[in-house]
């Protein structure tokens, strides 16, 4: 961070202090065969698709395949609902790929099971406090975080995601160029240290990944020296400097199938196991410990955003259509700016967003 600007002129993140409790859906099983069976059914009444993030719960993942959906990163789930020929998108995430959706798919309907469903980075980084901050920098280009609200894509330069963010910083900074970032410090952090770019760093973080403790992954890691360490880079620096693998949700999958150790410990959110599992039959998978539920930690590896996410919501948006997400015309447009600035130089560099010449 560049410490020679005026203090009125540094990053100041909205702390995030009404962060929800972790509330899993529970039902019993007839009340959630029930819930699949109506789900499916209606999906296909309404010409609507579902797509799903890897942190949601089990059921709306396997829904999501089971009923030609998809269940990917946030980017994929735009990239999937543009490619599909339904009417209607069912996102089920958080509030900033709802929006994605729908600067992507204006066309589209585009609903979420629950409009509550937040993201702390987003939440510290209010478009009114962003534009100032930027306009106070004029000599430098935005580059920001896909999670953000559309007003904020809309004042950014460039929209970008975990798996490409340090390849376009990157190019920015080889043409000389100073960058201020947005929202996430530890990410901004990450991305600065490999690229050496001029980065002015918003000071938000994920209430998620900035619990993974250092120590505890080292202890763990004593106790399972074949294992090796998955990082999701919002994690804070120390955790990052233990890690074997630090990418995107996409990446950790992938790094866990392909690496040959027969153990895990995986700092993201635990909704990835789902998947992990799946992609690496017989391996174990730990959490990467966050200090534990009875200490300060509000989210234990689990968003609580995340978790709002259920089946009797979404059988309840199908059946109403409510929850539509709507982004004023001009702000969506001005935002699909910078989200096509990054899948035109994912396409132009061969770059898949999933990080790897090729994808
Ligand atoms: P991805 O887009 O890489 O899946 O990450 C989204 C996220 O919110 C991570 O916390
Ligand atoms: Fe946001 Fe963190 Fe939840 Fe991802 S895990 S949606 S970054 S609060």
């Amino acid at each position: 961070m560049n410490f020679a600007q005026p203090i009125a002129m540094l990053p100041q993140a909205r702390p995030v202090l009404d962060v929800p409790p972790v509330l899993e859906e529970e039902l019993e099983a007839a009340e959630r065969e029930s819930l699949i069976a109506r789900i499916k059914s209606l999906l296909v009444e309404r010409d609507a698709v579902l797509v799903a993030h890897y942190y949601t719960s089990a059921d709306l993942q396997r829904l999501a395949e089971e009923t030609g959906g998809c269940v990917s990163d946030s980017l994929e789930m735009a990239r999937f609902g543009h490619a599909s020929k339904a009417r209607t998108l069912v996102v089920a995430g958080v509030r900033f790929m709802g929006e994605t959706a729908k600067i992507l798919n204006p066309e589209k309907r585009v609903l979420m099971p629950d409009l509550g469903a937040e993201c702390s980075l987003d939440l510290s980084c209010p478009a009114e406090d962003f534009t100032r901050f930027c306009d106070a920098h004029p000599d430098r280009e935005v580059v920001v975080y896909a999670n953000t609200s559309a007003a904020v894509k809309a004042r950014a330069d460039w929209m970008v995601t975990s798996s490409i963010a340090a390849k376009v910083v990157a190019h920015l900074h080889a043409q000389g160029k100073k960058l201020i970032w947005a929202p996430d410090r530890y990410l901004g952090d990450y991305v600065q240290k490999a690229t050496g770019a001029d980065m002015l760093l918003w000071q938000g973080s994920c209430v998620v990944h900035e619990r993974f403790k250092e120590d505890g992954i080292r202890e763990l890691k004593a106790l399972h020296p074949e294992a090796a360490v998955l990082v999701h880079p919002e994690s804070p620096a120390g955790v990052i400097a233990l890690a074997d693998v630090v990418g995107s949700t996409t990446q950790l999958i992938r790094a866990a199938a392909e690496l040959p150790h027969p153990t895990l410990i995986v700092a993201t959110d635990n909704g990835i196991f789902h998947k992990m599992r799946l992609a690496a039959p017989g391996k174990t998978f730990l959490e990467a410990p966050t200090g534990g539920r009875g200490a300060t930690c509000v989210s234990c590896a689990h968003c609580p955003w995340m978790a709002m996410n259920g089946l009797r919501k979404l059988c309840r948006v199908l059946e109403t259509g409510d929850n539509e997400i709507h982004v004023e015309e001009d702000v969506r447009a001005r935002a699909e700016v910078s989200i096509h600035r990054m899948l035109e130089f994912a396409a132009r560099t061969g770059i898949g967003l999933a990080g790897r010449s090729g994808d």
